[in-house]
């Protein structure tokens, strides 16, 4: 009976410790799957900054360049780096054994990431990189703690450290204002992650739109047929719709003769 007990104990231990993890705070983002602009730019930062370590295995050059409207000569010109052809898997060269060794985890394909992982995730993932020298490229990852990625987007974001921000003074859980004029009461708070002013080409705006614009294109590659499904599904309804007027027309001619 012990066993069992202490058996039991140990099976359901793995859900308390999961359920026990540390909640992060992920940052919402409002995506828009119609907005082929967005997804354009995402697929430029995607194939510039990521395609060295990640592929897009299941997503085909030529689908994508077709869903988001660009033609054949521009997106082999800019976005296929490779010898591949246009009706190639987004495949990359480098191999996974010798990636685990550099970093010490492979670098997963990201073709599904956004159904896996969430968009909100993956948008508050690529904006909370920070300095941490004890880590062996330098930076730490505060949704994804001692993550084997370097900060690829740096040069873009900036350095993002430890420092002093104005914050908004939280009371009792409750946002606090200035009852007179509405506006937020602030104070100086020296725990916070800030990106030094100047060392990022982007200002923290343009960098939350452009990781906005790569988790738009990731999420349309998790799922690149939502689209069209949400486009066939208006003709089923219509559809639908007509065949009713006709079924109900026949019911009512068959049931004429037995009332
Ligand atoms: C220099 C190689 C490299 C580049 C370039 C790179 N990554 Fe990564 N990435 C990694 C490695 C290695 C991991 C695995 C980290 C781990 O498990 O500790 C990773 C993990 C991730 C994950 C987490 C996946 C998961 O579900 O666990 C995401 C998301 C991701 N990368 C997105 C990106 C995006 C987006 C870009 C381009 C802006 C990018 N990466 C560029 C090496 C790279």
């Amino acid at each position: 009976m012990k066993k069992q007990f202490a058996a039991l104990i140990l099976a359901i231990l793995p859900a308390f410790t999961f359920a026990a993890g540390p909640a992060v705070h992920l940052d919402k983002v409002d995506i828009d799957l119609t907005d082929k602009a967005a997804m354009q730019d995402g697929l430029k930062t995607f194939a510039n900054y990521c395609m060295g370590c990640h592929g897009a295995q299941y997503q085909r050059y030529e689908r994508v360049a077709t869903d988001l409207g660009i033609p054949e000569e521009v997106m082999m010109d800019n976005i296929v780096f490779t010898d591949a052809k246009f009706g190639d898997h987004m495949k990359i060269g480098m191999k996974p054994e010798d990636a685990k060794v550099w970093f010490g985890a492979a670098p997963p394909d990201l073709t599904l990431v956004a159904r896996v992982r969430g968009n909100d995730w993956l948008y508050t993932y690529m904006r909370s990189f920070y300095e941490d020298p004890a880590r062996p490229y330098g930076v730490n990852n505060s949704v994804f703690p001692n993550v084997g990625m370097p900060h690829v987007l740096a040069p873009l974001q900036g350095r993002r450290v430890v420092g002093c921000k104005q914050v908004q003074v939280v009371e009792n859980g409750r946002k606090q204002f200035d009852p007179l004029t509405g506006t937020p009461i602030t104070q100086e708070a020296c725990d916070q992650m800030v990106v030094e002013p100047g060392t990022g080409s982007l200002s923290e705006a343009e960098y939350d739109e452009k990781i906005k614009n790569l988790v738009t294109f990731l999420a349309y590659s998790a799922n690149p047929v939502k689209l069209e499904s949400q486009r066939i599904g208006t003709y089923v309804l219509l559809f639908l719709a007509v065949f009713f007027v006709f079924a109900y027309l026949l019911k009512r001619e068959y049931w004429k003769d037995v009332h």
